[in-house]
């Protein structure tokens, strides 16, 4: 080519959740059954919504509105009905001005680092959601910049890290959480936010809380949202259906956007993000029409408490299966409906292996072992030989060695299944060297 085509940061659009699918596609072209455990859509596990919410979709169905183009930033009664429920959660106030619709998160996170100027940072967490961190990394040309979660402190940020790093870097623009948190199920208590929020206003950065499980908050564990305690700081949170409703498919998130009228700078690069939404006309018009009649909906808080005390007893469950496994810890979630499971430091090494009965799918797998983090070299024997497909904890930004379960399998045999057989796994590659 005349010139060179490829956008420099290309290479860093990395998706492991997704990537996995692939090695896990051939191995069941080989005759293994795949039980997928890598990717959070609770539809793809069995979940259903409830008839209610169905009725409310297939009754917009009937409407012929919901087949136009709506406004850029959102169909504006929606926009009204999710900033009254912003001003519900008190201290701070936003109107439908602030409030901008995607389609999905996936879209937003697309504009939100794709609309920064390139040598502007953002840094997230490690372990990290690899949307965020591929896009941030795409966005700059470089490796994302991470600060660490904590597991010996329940996978709470390393504040001192975050700090630091913010300190000594000067391109850090921004402080990106997610919170509850995917991949750990971590919980933030409000305490901890307020200190990310205290340290993007002492070095005069901006704010990014993904709040996408933010009503999966199991019982007793504190939190607030970053509307709470942004206070004059710049900020954003971001908002869903993909894991509420549950509805992913509808493609369907939003952004809520705190004080871009105290900075024009952070004014400026919203409008920036809305002017981007404009090139393409519009979001999906039809899930966002039922936003307000499904949120707004008295059966709704009970939908919610039923779906947060589910996910609470399959945590405590999943927590349980890796118990007393020597060399593997488990931090019991609070929230989300994900478990990080960590070796401890030195117990992989690049020896170990599994019993693959299937001898294409065992030659397979010890082709594509070569080389890589032994984190990953366990999540594919554990692929090989039980089908079960999870994601290690190197995809997702992270040094750490280990892997992500959901806890989405609606099937409680399967799941107890999956739990069982996996901590075998554990046991039997461990020992295998
Ligand atoms: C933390 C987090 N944010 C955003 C998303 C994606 O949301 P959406 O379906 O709205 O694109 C996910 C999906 O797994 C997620 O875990």
């Amino acid at each position: 080519m005349r010139r060179t085509i490829e956008h420099v940061g290309w290479g860093q659009l990395t998706y492991e959740i997704r990537a996995i699918v692939a090695i896990a596609h051939e191995l069941r072209n080989m005759g293994v059954p795949i039980t997928w455990e890598n990717i959070g859509d609770p539809i793809e596990k069995g979940e259903k919504l409830p008839d209610w919410i169905k009725a409310i979709i297939a009754e917009l169905a009937l409407e012929d509105r919901s087949y136009g183009y709506c406004a850029t930033q959102g169909v504006l009664e929606t926009r009204e009905f999710l900033a009254r429920m912003v001003n519900e959660r008190g201290s701070y106030q936003v109107t439908a001005d602030d409030i901008i619709l995607f389609n999905g998160l996936g879209d937003a996170v697309a504009k939100i680092f794709g609309f920064l100027r390139r040598e502007a940072r953002v840094i997230g967490p490690s372990p990290a959601y690899s949307t965020h961190s591929s896009a941030e990394a795409a966005h700059s040309g470089y490796d994302h910049l991470t600060y660490e979660l904590d597991p010996d402190n329940g996978w709470m940020p390393d504040l001192q890290d975050l700090e630091n790093k913010v300190r000594y870097n000067d391109s850090i623009a921004g402080i990106l959480y997610i919170n509850p948190d995917n991949p750990t199920g971590a919980v933030y208590p409000c305490s901890v936010i307020e200190r990310i929020v205290d340290i993007a206003r002492r070095y005069d950065l901006f704010v990014i809380a993904d709040e996408i499980y933010a009503n999966i908050v199991y019982s007793g564990y504190e939190t607030c949202a970053l509307s709470q305690a942004i206070g004059e700081v710049p900020g954003m949170a971001l908002r869903g259906i993909s894991k509420e409703y549950p509805w992913p498919g509808a493609r369907c998130g939003w952004i809520e956007v705190y004080n871009k009228d105290k900075n024009p700078e952070y004014k400026a690069y919203i409008k920036s993000l809305l002017n981007a939404k404009m090139l393409e006309v519009c979001s999906t018009t039809l899930p966002q029409l039922s936003i307000p009649r499904v949120m707004g909906d008295p059966r709704y808080p009970a939908h919610l408490e039923a779906r947060r005390a589910m996910f609470e007893q399959r945590a405590h469950e999943a927590w349980e299966a890796f118990q007393g496994i020597p060399g593997v810890r488990v931090i019991k979630p609070q929230g989300a409906f994900y478990m990080a499971v960590l070796f401890e430091d030195g117990v992989l090494n690049d020896r170990q292996v599994l019993p693959i009965a299937n001898p294409r799918a065992r030659e397979y797998v010890e082709q594509i072992v070569q080389g890589v983090p032994t984190d990953k070299r366990f999540v594919y024997y554990l692929l090989g030989a039980t089908g079960i497909c999870v994601v290690p904890l190197t995809g997702f930004c992270c040094q750490r060695k280990g892997f992500r379960v959901t806890l989405l399998e609606s099937d409680d045999a399967k799941r107890r299944w999956t739990w069982r057989t996996i901590a075998e796994a554990i046991r039997q590659y461990l020992a295998s060297a």
